[in-house]
């Protein structure tokens, strides 16, 4: 049976692409879209949903936008990653695929309590809205299966030395997720920088011939000027469908248990996801962590579900 999930994120081009996988893969379930400020404003993130799931055909999965700035902090947004639009490389046209007129966490909590069996939620941006349905909600615990989310490291960051973006943009509300004492999966910066989308990765969505299969070749074009301009990288990794992939299939994914706290206070490195692999601290385990991709299976799987969408767009 596949696993109902819903996805809350802030496309962002891996964003798009881990929803495309979300769709389009015979593994899930996607209840849900829901957006967050983060790569960009709140705005232009849900507009990307919009769009994205405009040219996949994705018309029966109901978008909802959701917060606007973090729990706590100011807003910070990742402009210089991802462009203007949040989503720079492909010409979009107008989307036809409209939002329900309903806050992101009231429809997360509606179709929670609602479902017949627990949901896993896949966070791939700041966990603003997380955080809220969780403290909001306390009587959805019971309704989620899992939270698999894309953000944190266990090495070092990429928003500052420290800290990856998705946390670093609101370490509250991470705080509060990763406290929460829901079963947790972080797959982080030392996973998803493995998810190099190469050359040949680049070819095999050109050869799909189809329209969606170069819009996602367009996407990863601009991703790799920006990783390459900021950080030298040969080709860009992405990110968020590493979670998504983690649902449809363990294998592909591996974890290792440990205890993660949000470093909230340090001078220099709030945002930072302190993962103690070796149990140096006496802390209880609150997360499995991403440790290691099977890059060839990732793989097949994205370009598997971009073939099935992009096909049946026609
Ligand atoms: C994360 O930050 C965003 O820029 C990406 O979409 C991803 O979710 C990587 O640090
Ligand atoms: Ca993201």
């Amino acid at each position: 049976m596949p696993v109902p999930i819903i996805i809350d994120c802030d496309p962002g081009h891996d964003d798009a692409v881990a929803i495309l996988l979300a769709a389009g893969d015979p593994a899930i379930d996607l209840l849900a879209i829901t957006t967050v400020a983060g790569n960009q404003v709140l705005e232009k993130t849900t507009l990307n949903a919009r769009r994205i799931c405009t040219v996949a055909g994705i018309t029966d999965v109901p978008i909802a936008a959701g917060c606007a700035r973090p729990l706590v902090q100011p807003l910070i947004v990742a402009d210089d990653v991802h462009g203007a639009s949040g989503m720079d490389g492909p010409r979009f046209g107008e989307p036809t695929v409209e939002i329900v007129p309903e806050h992101a966490v009231d429809l997360m909590h509606r179709l929670l309590t609602g479902h017949p069996e627990p949901v896993t939620l896949v966070p791939t941006a700041p966990l603003t809205n997380i955080a809220l349905l969780l403290t909001r909600h306390p009587d959805v615990a019971e309704h989620i299966r899992e939270i698999v989310l894309m953000g944190g490291s266990t090495e070092r960051g990429n928003r500052t030395p420290a800290a990856e973006f998705n946390i670093y943009a609101d370490p509250e509300a991470a705080d509060i997720v990763f406290r929460s004492g829901l079963p947790l999966t972080m797959c982080g910066l030392n996973v998803t920088h493995q998810a190099l989308a190469t050359p040949d990765v680049l070819a095999r969505l050109d050869g799909l011939d189809t329209e969606l299969g170069r819009i996602c070749a367009e996407l990863m074009t601009f991703f790799a000027s920006t990783y390459r301009r900021l950080w030298g990288f040969e080709a860009p990794p992405l990110h968020d469908p590493v979670a998504v992939a983690r649902v449809i299939d363990p294998e592909i994914v591996h974890c290792a248990d440990a205890s993660v706290a949000v470093e909230l206070h340090g001078t220099h490195t709030r945002g930072a996801t302190v993962v103690d692999l070796h149990q140096y601290l006496d802390r209880p385990v609150n997360a499995r962590v991403a440790v290691a991709l099977d890059r060839k299976k990732f793989w097949d799987r994205v370009i598997g579900a971009v073939d099935t969408l992009g096909r049946s767009r026609g």
